[in-house]
């Protein structure tokens, strides 16, 4: 696996030397389309800067540290803009302003991170207990499982300001997602609703099949997201319903082991696959093997990695490096079916990071 994380880094720079500061985000082909001109609010437009993070930590190339600072400053339009961001600042500003800090100590990215933070702490609905999904009255009372994984942005605050409110209401938010988001039989829920005085109303497909399927990215997040959220508490709830989840992947899991883009739809639909999800799943259960020794969560991890690197790598002149992710279940637009992800690619090498027990950024 040493070889080929180091095969994986050579091609991620490769790939970087050409797209440079862009902000990738989908491929149909081998070109990365650019997200600067046309959607600079998009919730996927750090993972790049998160791959360039990893490349300048592995390679030592003073590029890549400048092109993903460059990415953070092109990004201030919409922190600046305030009302663009929503749920999703953890990934924006994890990946972009947090690494900047933590990889050369700039105070500017300090404080674009803290503004984020600020900004995802806001959205807590103190009656429900949730981080509010989106902007606009059509989301108003959602929360979605994504979430979790935009967490790791408070505890990194709390952290950082020693001042305990990012985490506690991280741990609320996690706490409404055992209580609302996953089954009993560790399927789970994309968009849950909530009215006015708190209560859950009702469910919502979303991204997934439909509102009892379990979509297979959601699901990763999950697995991925409660992980986080017990390494950074030890509260034994969060690693039980990690487990749970990861009992549900590892039973519908398919034997070429890449996942299902929802792993309830119905047998005759289900040959749709999501990369992504798997990649982010293979961080679910790499980390889950950190923290609890279980070779059970080492051997998911690498019969998906496996399943990633049969069915799903990319030819070497292609920028992306992994095919077959999906962006939901049901779309309209051709070009988000059977394609390539950057944050597919982001955490296909965060996954390579944890399994070669190198520090990783969520
Ligand atoms: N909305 C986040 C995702 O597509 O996973």
């Amino acid at each position: 696996m040493v070889n080929f994380t180091s095969s994986i880094i050579e091609k991620a720079s490769k790939s970087a030397l050409l797209i440079k500061d862009n902000i990738p985000y989908i491929a149909f082909d081998a070109y990365y389309e650019d997200m600067t001109n046309s959607n600079i609010g998009w919730w996927t437009n750090s993972f790049y800067s998160g791959i360039l993070w990893y490349l300048y930590k592995e390679t030592n190339n003073e590029e890549f540290a400048s092109w993903a600072k460059n990415i953070e400053r092109k990004l201030d339009v919409v922190l600046d803009g305030v009302k663009d961001v929503d749920h999703d600042a953890g990934f924006m500003w994890i990946l972009t302003s947090v690494c900047s800090y933590k990889l050369t100590n700039d105070l500017k990215s300090k404080k674009r991170a803290l503004r984020a933070a600020d900004l995802l702490f806001g959205r807590f609905n103190k009656k429900g207990q949730y981080i509010q999904a989106w902007n606009g009255d059509w989301a108003k009372g959602w929360a979605i499982i994504d979430t979790m994984m935009n967490l790791s942005l408070l505890y990194w605050a709390s952290k950082e300001t020693i001042d305990n409110k990012y985490k506690e209401v991280a741990i609320k938010c996690a706490d409404t997602v055992l209580k609302h988001f996953i089954d009993e039989n560790g399927s789970v829920r994309h968009i849950v609703m909530f009215d006015e005085k708190g209560n859950k109303k009702g469910v919502k497909g979303g991204q997934g099949y439909n509102e009892t399927s379990s979509w297979g990215r959601g699901t990763a997040w999950a697995l991925y997201g409660l992980t986080i959220t017990y390494r950074e508490t030890k509260e034994e709830r969060f690693l039980n319903a990690a487990n749970k989840v990861a009992s549900f992947i590892k039973k519908h899991l398919p034997s070429e082991g890449v996942p299902y883009a929802d792993y309830l739809a119905p047998k005759e639909e289900k040959r749709k696959l999501d990369s992504s999800a798997g990649a982010i799943s293979a961080c679910g259960f790499y980390l889950l093997y950190q923290l609890t020794n279980d070779n059970e969560y080492l051997n998911m991890g690498n019969k998906i990695i496996e399943g990633l690197k049969k069915t799903c790598l990319a030819p070497s002149d292609y920028q992306p490096l992994l095919l077959h992710g999906n962006v939901a279940y049901h779309t309209d637009k051709i070009e988000e079916r059977d394609c390539s992800l950057i944050y597919g690619d982001f955490f296909f090498i965060e996954a390579l990071m944890l399994l070669n027990k190198k520090d990783t950024f969520f």
